[in-house]
Formats: structure tokens, sequence, C-alpha cells
């Protein structure tokens, strides 16, 4: 009998060898990891940028900075957007200073060399006290890879990476069903943390911590291990599919009355959850079938291209180094943590959360309470600790991160022990040895 399959639910399609590499302390606390990764793995993969909703009209940035790089994105007058590294071919000064802005033309604050939109030189001061002539014409802003998946704007520093549609693989396919394309980012959420990025991707990588951390989810996520399936994929991502709608098979909620929240659902969608009595696990099915009956005439449109499991279901998409997408029925969560500039024992956590556009609907219930639905309707930087949230649940990890920083530090710890359905984190810290240790830099 395979022992693994049997305990943790792997996906006999999607399931990978790992080598067993240890997980010691030194990748979450030293500067000589963090310049590892600086060097060899964050130029080597797609960074999520921003969002198309952004880039209205030419001229429109968005600046995104990145440890201690910056990226520019810019709408072109073609409606194409391009991006390139935010500094200066003159000396070297930051270009655009604001997260979010709108010119004619990129000037510079220094010297105000202007750029035209597709990082053209187009302006400057003295054009004739040039050695070899004006510089006019011949100078451009370094450009990086820019594409674009759904409603998302993607960067990427290194030519020889993979397409970003081939990057992504299997989401483009999996996801297609929710027609992500026109959901609208209603928070845009960031903090300052106290540890490593790595210490959220592998909390966001294992579903061990929900008992713990997340004890409320277990009336209405099933995180019970024989009905949770992992998926993990050659392209390094991973993914974890969790029964919605449904109580948790770790605790016998199965034989009782349907439990709190799961019953005003069951109201919401025009079902008696006192029918379910005795056979709660029965209530997902329900759902299902009152969506499909109901869902379209309330104005979700896109129910009619999901699966009966996007209709209920939680699809957590671990996207390798550092992007979560996490896909329940009705809003799509982005959950990221990127390196600090100079200290590896910090990071930011960015939490985004997007709704589908449905007729008539004002607000939507957000990880922070009820927010209008429209486009950035609540963003905030906020130091975490500070008592401003970035989403309850997100607050009950990013919680566990301080001291898990503070005790990876102790001399008396020696590496990671894991079971089984924590394969995942274990893939990912293999995947990341792969693109760290290059010749060289063991
Ligand atoms: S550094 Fe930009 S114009 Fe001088
Ligand atoms: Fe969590």
């Amino acid at each position: 009998m395979n022992v693994q399959t049997a305990v943790s639910r792997y996906s006999a399609e999607f399931d990978l060898p790992v080598r067993g590499d240890p997980i010691t302390a030194d990748r979450y606390i030293s500067k000589h990891w963090m310049d590892l990764e600086i060097k060899n793995l964050w130029p080597k993969v797609w960074h999520l940028g921003g969002v198309l909703a952004e880039f209205e009209e030419a001229g429109d940035i968005v600046r995104h900075n990145f440890a201690k790089e910056s990226v520019i994105m810019v709408r072109q007058e073609d409606g194409s957007i391009r991006a390139f590294y935010n500094s200066c071919p003159h000396r070297g000064n930051r270009l655009i200073l604001d997260e979010v802005t709108s010119v004619p033309r990129i000037a510079c604050g220094y010297h105000n060399w202007k750029f035209d939109l597709d990082g053209t030189l187009a302006q400057v001061q003295d054009p004739d006290d040039f050695a070899n002539g004006n510089p006019c014409g011949k100078v451009h802003l370094s450009e990086l890879r820019c594409d674009t998946w759904g409603p998302f704007v993607f960067w990427c520093m290194d030519d020889d990476v993979a397409p970003l549609a081939e990057w992504l693989t299997p989401f483009p396919e999996r996801l297609k069903g929710y027609g992500i394309e026109n959901w609208v980012r209603v928070l845009k959420l960031s903090a300052d943390c106290e540890f490593n990025w790595k210490i959220i991707r592998d909390n966001f990588n294992e579903s061990y911590h929900l008992p713990t951390i997340h004890p409320e989810l277990a009336t209405f996520i099933n995180d019970g291990l024989p009905d949770t399936v992992f998926e993990m994929y050659p392209s390094g991502h991973n993914a974890m599919w969790m029964k919605g709608h449904q109580a948790t098979t770790r605790v016998d909620y199965h034989t009782t009355e349907v439990p709190a929240p799961l019953d005003d659902v069951a109201r919401a969608w025009d079902i008696d959850p006192a029918d379910f009595s005795g056979r709660t696990g029965d209530l997902r099915q329900a759902i299902i079938d009152a969506k499909r009956r109901l869902g379209p005439g309330r104005g979700f449109t896109n129910y009619d291209s999901m699966s009966d499991q996007q209709l209920v279901d939680y699809f957590h998409c671990t996207l390798f180094p550092n992007l979560t997408l996490t896909m329940s029925p009705e809003q799509l969560q982005v959950l990221r943590t990127e390196p600090h500039p100079t200290d590896p024992e910090k990071c930011v956590f960015q939490h985004w959360c997007f709704y589908p556009p449905v007729a008539g609907m004002k607000t939507v219930a957000t990880p922070i309470g009820d927010v209008p639905l429209r486009h950035d309707a609540v963003q905030r930087h906020s130091v975490y600790g500070d008592g401003v949230s970035v989403g309850y649940v997100a607050d009950q990890d990013l919680s566990i991160g301080t001291s898990q920083q503070q005790g990876l530090n102790s001399r008396g710890f020696k590496g990671c022990i894991l079971p089984l359905q924590e394969k995942r984190v274990q893939r990912f810290h293999e995947l990341l040895n792969d693109y760290v240790r290059g010749p060289g830099d063991a």
C-alpha cells in the first residue's frame, strides 16, 4: 500500500518526487541566501506588476518596487503595455516616484531628460553638448518583458524565461471557467512584515495549520485529509483543492445540524438547512444545484462556464516562487510576499481581492468587511502588528510569521521535519535550491 497517497491525497496525475533536501534556517535568516535569490531567482521568474484596469489611457503608469529594483509599466498609444527599469540612463536617478501616475512623457527630476512613452529619449538640456551628438532618439530606457493574463499585467527581467502563458501552466486553462478577465480589484492591501518572505510561502503550501490558525473555517471548508487534493505541476507551481460549502471531516459535523455559517449560505440560496440535518455533507451538492438554477438570474453570468467544483470549492494555486491565487466561487485573492530591499528577516505582504461584476450589486463581502464593488475601493499600506487588518484569514497567517522567524534564529533549530501532506513545502524548497545554487554559488 502506498502510504503517501493513502494519507496525503496527492493527485496521482500531479504527484512529483522530492529528494529530501534539508530545509535549514539559513535560507530564512542569512544575507548570503538573500543575495543568491536576488542574483539567481528573482530575475528568472515572472512578476505580477499590476492590473489592466490601472492602464486606461496612454501614459498611465504603474510602478512596482521590488526589493532594490523598481519597474514601471507604461500604457502605450497603441494600447499595449511596456515595462522599463525605473532608472534614468543619464546618471541613474529613479524616474517615477509615485506608485500610480499618468504622464504625457516620462521626465527625470534630476536634469529633466524626457522620454517618450515608448522609452525613447526625446528631450535633453543642452543637446549640442555631447561628444557623439544629440542623444535624443538614440538613447532608450532599459526595457523588460511585459505580458498580460486575465486581469493581470506581469513583467520579467530575463529573455530566456518561458513566455508568460507557458510559465503559468496549468492555471490559465484550469481557471478559465471563472472568467476572471473582467473581475474587479476591490482591495489592494499591503503590510511591512518582520519575517522572511518564504515563511508565508511555506504557509500557503500546506493546510496542516488550518485547525490551529484558522479554526473558524472548519464549519465551512472541508480541510479533512481524505477530502483535500494536492497537486504539483512540472512548471513548479502547486495547487490544493478543498471542498467548500462543507464542514471539515476532522470533526463530526456531518451527522449534526448544519453549522453556522453554512446555514445562512443555504438560506441565501433558498435552501432550508433543516432539510440537511444529519446529512450536512449533502448540502454542497444542493448548493451547486441551486447556483445552477438561480445564479444567472441573480447576475452571476460566469456560473454557466464554471464547473461544479468551481461553484462551491476552494482552489488554492501557489505559483512558484511567491504568488498565490486563491479561488473561491465569487472571490479571487492574490496573496504575495516580496523580499525587503536589504533585510532577509523582513518582507512585504500584499493582498488583493477581486470580485466578478454583478449587475445591481453595490457592495461585496471582503476579508475586511463590506466594501463598495469598484476598482481599488480600499487601498492601504500598513506595518503588520499596528492593528490594521490585511484581511481576517491573512491576519491569522501573518500572526505566526514573526514568532516563527524568531524561532528559526535559535541555535536549537536543526531543520524542518515535514509530514507527507507538506510535500509541496519540500518541493518548493528543492526548486528554490535549484535556482539559487547556480554554478559556483553553493
Ligand atoms: S539623472 Fe536623469 S536627467 Fe540626470
Ligand atoms: Fe492560512
